[in-house]
């Protein structure tokens, strides 16, 4: 996930497109988000950061964000029958502004949702825990939507920010499990789902068991 600025491509497909709404007050909201996004990326960074001071461990391994394309703004709201205008888009897509923090082992995505979500400027507007009950799919991930306020000339304006928080192993099942969507449904992609769908149950293992070493060797260093 690159963090990405409106392109000159995505700038013509809104030029061209038929839309309600004026590009300059588009790419004005377009701006808030990118903001969004600044804003988590740097409450996170700075939670582990002070982890490293403190405890000489990161709870984060890396973080990525992405900010939506305009061609999936608009096929989102076209699927849900309305019309592209930035009304539409402020109370439809809530995944404008994402960001993915990969953490070492599990506790640490408990505890970087249990920092963040602390912190008296963000409020919680939606939580997912697929790592207590993964998808159909075998997905496994936290996911949190998050509002945080991005202070503007005229004052303070909320900002949707979706958060992803998956260990290393969950990110490297599910980049692999992403090539299947753009697979037709045959008996090949139907294999394929289910040999993931066993991956997915080994890295719940994995991630425990990884959790547990290091928990031991935490205690005998202690
Ligand atoms: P609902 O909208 O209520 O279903 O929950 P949600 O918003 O927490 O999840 P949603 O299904 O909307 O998915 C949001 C994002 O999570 C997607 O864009 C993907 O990045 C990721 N995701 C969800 N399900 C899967 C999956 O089965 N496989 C992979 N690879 N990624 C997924
Ligand atoms: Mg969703």
């Amino acid at each position: 996930m690159k963090e990405s600025t409106v392109s000159a491509g995505e700038l013509e497909l809104l030029m061209n497109s038929s839309l309600e709404v004026d590009i300059q007050e588009f790419l004005d909201q377009m701006m808030i988000y990118r903001s969004g996004i600044k804003e988590i990326r740097t409450k996170l960074e700075v939670l582990d950061d002070e982890f490293q001071t403190k405890f000489a461990y990161n709870p984060i391994h890396h973080i990525e964000s992405r900010l939506k394309s305009i061609g999936s703004i608009m096929s989102k709201i076209r699927e849900k029958g309305l019309e592209v205008t930035i009304g539409n888009i402020k109370s439809n897509v809530t995944d404008i502004a994402g960001i993915r923090v990969i953490c070492n082992y599990l506790d640490d995505i408990y505890r970087i949702e249990d920092l963040l979500l602390a912190q008296s400027d963000v409020k919680l507007l939606r939580r997912r825990d697929y790592i207590k009950t993964p998808k159909q799919s075998g997905y496994q991930s936290l996911h949190l939507l998050v509002e945080v306020p991005i202070f503007l000339s005229e004052g303070a304006i909320p900002i949707p920010v979706e958060i992803q928080i998956r260990t290393i192993a969950m990110d490297f099942w599910a980049s692999l499990e992403h090539k299947l969507k753009y697979k037709t449904d045959n008996e090949v992609a139907e294999d394929l789902r289910y040999r993931l769908k066993i991956c997915a149950r080994a890295i719940q293992e994995l991630d425990t068991e990884m959790q547990n070493i290091n928990n031991a060797i935490a205690d005998r260093n202690s």
